[in-house]
């Protein structure tokens, strides 16, 4: 019997199935970052999922980071998302918005007037280049938040949340990973910080406590999600103290009773290799709710996750790029498409975007 295509109850949002689209930028969004119909179309494709969660989505003009990823700043982009969670409400599926500043992974050709990204602590990520409107440049040390900075950008989240109840989605994912602006925060490489914000782990948790509670005034804590990353090391991460770091922060999740809490605990994303991984099961010793796996999983890996009790969902990153109709080729044991080319994860185009044939459509074209 299959678990991972069994219903799942969400904290009262029923799922058709326990296969989560992961969160993916595509750069579908235009230089405006406004949410369009060939969007609606690309998410409508993916909507056998039990769950869909959206593309990091900007919270503010600070929080750029990317070239033509989509916002939710403005009351226009909230009004644009509608077309995309009405086109996958259509088809029986909950979706989430996933909510991101980028923090120093970002470029001073993002910013307003120029100016250098921000971050804990002014530490430069240390990376090849970052993709810009003014082709590829190097990563620039940012700058650090002063202390009264911080509450304008938690209330920026507020407003982003509020958006994204306006536009209709099921619940927002809190992205916490993959070192982007909150990661930044929890991480002792990234913040070295001598306020309140920084120092001890609980003041690094800090940050996404005050996020957090600032996104409960707006969703009720079943309908918010929290992505970490305790083993990556995208985006020049990982900390010597990162079990510490991250089991203290899943035990302070713990008792708000969230959505779930999705961790990346495979190693296929990148690993920091400062000691054994974190496991989902390690994590389960301290987060009662719903647990989301993540990365690298095929469908018997997730299957294994599921009926071994250590995880309840399990999300799907790249097999979603190039087979839009996953669920029905794991209900059927249909072959998946090859994996899709790097070239076309970001193209711009529609092409490598809403072009992968399903397994039926390819079988009739034979
Ligand atoms: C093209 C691409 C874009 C991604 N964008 C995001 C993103 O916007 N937010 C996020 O949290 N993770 C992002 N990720 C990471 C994925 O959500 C996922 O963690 C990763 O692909 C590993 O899962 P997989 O092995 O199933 O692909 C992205 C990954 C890829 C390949």
């Amino acid at each position: 019997m299959t678990e991972l295509l069994s219903p799942f109850d969400l904290r009262g949002l029923p799922l058709k199935n326990r296969v989560v689209m992961a969160p993916m930028t595509r750069g579908r969004a235009g230089v405006d970052r406004m949410p369009n119909a060939l969007m609606a179309e690309y998410y409508a494709q993916r909507a056998g999922a039990g769950l869909i969660i959206t593309e990091a989505t900007v919270i503010s003009p600070q929080a750029n980071g990317w070239q033509n990823t989509p916002g939710i700043y403005s009351d226009e982009q909230g009004e644009a998302w509608k077309q995309v969670v009405d086109a996958v409400h259509a088809q029986g599926t909950h979706i989430f918005l996933q909510l991101w500043h980028c923090g120093r992974a970002s470029h001073s050709s993002f910013q307003e007037n120029g100016e250098l990204p921000v971050a804990p602590s002014a530490i430069k990520l240390n990376g090849e280049y970052v993709h810009t409107p003014i082709g590829k440049q190097p990563y620039e040390t940012p700058r650090a938040l002063e202390t009264a900075e911080i509450g304008q950008i938690v209330e920026d989240y507020r407003q982003a949340a509020e958006r994204a109840k306006m536009a209709g989605f099921d619940g927002v994912e809190i992205h916490a990973a993959n070192g982007y602006l909150i990661d930044q925060f929890l991480q002792s490489k990234t913040n070295h910080r001598t306020d309140k914000y920084g120092g001890s782990i609980e003041n690094r948790y800090r940050f996404l406590k005050e996020v957090l509670e600032s996104v409960l005034t707006v969703w009720s804590p079943n309908m918010v999600g929290v992505r970490l990353a305790p083993n990556g090391s995208f985006n020049d991460m990982g900390s010597p103290d990162f079990r510490e770091t991250f089991l203290y922060v899943a035990e302070q999740l713990d008792p708000y009773s969230l959505a779930y809490i999705h961790v990346m605990d495979g190693l296929g994303f990148g690993f920091h290799k400062l000691g054994e991984p974190m496991s989902l099961a390690e994590l389960r010793s301290v987060w009662k709710g719903p647990l989301m796996g993540n990365c690298g999983y095929e469908q018997s890996t997730a299957e294994a996750a599921i009926q071994e009790g250590n995880a309840d969902l399990i999300a799907f990153g790249r097999p979603f790029i190039s087979n839009p109709d996953l669920v029905d080729r794991f209900a059927n044991g249909w072959p998946l498409n090859p994996p899709a080319d790097m070239q076309i994860w970001f193209s711009f185009e529609k092409e490598g975007y809403t072009d992968f044939p399903t397994y039926q459509a390819s079988q009739s074209a034979v």
